[in-house]
């Protein structure tokens, strides 16, 4: 029987890398709508890889990428972003120079109305009541746990049907990384379909709905979220026990 709902986000046996050399070999994926799915692995097993493909920083070698059943395989950045994909990547990037305002306003960049968004910022700083008290504060003088807020804002504010996050945690002290799970989970259940990336894979598999280990460039196990977290090669691998 044919599924009832169609996947938001399906990746067929994606080959990607650098300068023709991959180092993703033959991911496949799928996202429903709604849904909150992980990506865990090690270091440079090919998450980030991964997530830049789907956004469009870099195009597959190999295989296919399909959003709401259009390739989006060999599609620019730009035009993915507007399709509805928001990545937020590694290490923040934010504009440091620039108030976080002024940031905000750089992630609603799509959105011609300016009414809209600033009703959109007003929706964001409900969520992230940090950002309201430093709305004119220069970026770069936030916290690190601040600046992983605005970095979220800034990729909620386009209101993608799918935020892409990667690596949230890392940097930020465990009481914080808890408070930016929960933020996901509301974000989530809020409506919006997250696809994230984790090291920390524990945080991450409490609050995914499922999962998809993947190791040396491969997906090696993929499951429910307490299927992934009951089993042994993934507790002896990710979670030390
Ligand atoms: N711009 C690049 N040029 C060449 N090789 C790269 C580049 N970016 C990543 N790689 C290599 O690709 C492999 C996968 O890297 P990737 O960043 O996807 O891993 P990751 O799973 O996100 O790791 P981490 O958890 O450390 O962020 C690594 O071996 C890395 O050295
Ligand atoms: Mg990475």
């Amino acid at each position: 029987m044919a599924p009832l709902i169609d996947p938001i986000l399906t990746v067929s046996d994606l080959h990607a890398g650098y300068d023709g050399a991959p180092v993703v070999f033959g991911v496949s994926l799928q996202v429903m709508p709604g849904e909150l799915v992980a990506i865990v692995g090690a270091n440079g097993a090919g998450k980030t890889t991964t997530m830049r493909s789907i956004c469009g920083l870099i195009h597959p070698l190999k295989g296919r990428i399909l959003f709401e059943g259009h390739d989006i395989s060999e599609m620019p950045a730009h035009e993915i972003l507007k399709l509805g994909i928001s990545y937020v990547p590694e290490g923040r990037r934010i504009f440091g120079k620039l108030s976080v305002r002024k940031n905000l306003y750089l992630g609603a960049y799509t959105e011609k109305s300016h009414i809209e968004v600033k009703r959109r910022m007003e929706e964001l700083f409900e969520i992230f009541p940090v950002l309201r008290a430093r709305a004119n504060q220069v970026a770069e003088t936030l916290s690190g746990g601040e600046q992983q807020m605005l970095a979220i804002a800034r990729g909620l504010i386009s209101k993608p049907k799918l935020l892409m996050l990667d690596e949230m945690s890392l940097g930020l002290m465990p009481t914080m990384v808890e408070k930016m799970m929960a933020t996901i989970t509301s974000i989530n259940r809020a409506g919006a379909t997250v696809l994230l990336v984790e090291q920390m894979v524990q945080e991450a598999l409490e609050i995914a709905h499922r999962g998809y280990v993947i190791q040396n460039g491969k997906i090696i196990q993929q499951g429910s979220a307490s299927q992934l977290m009951d089993s042994e090669e993934v507790r002896k691998a990710y979670l030390g026990m």
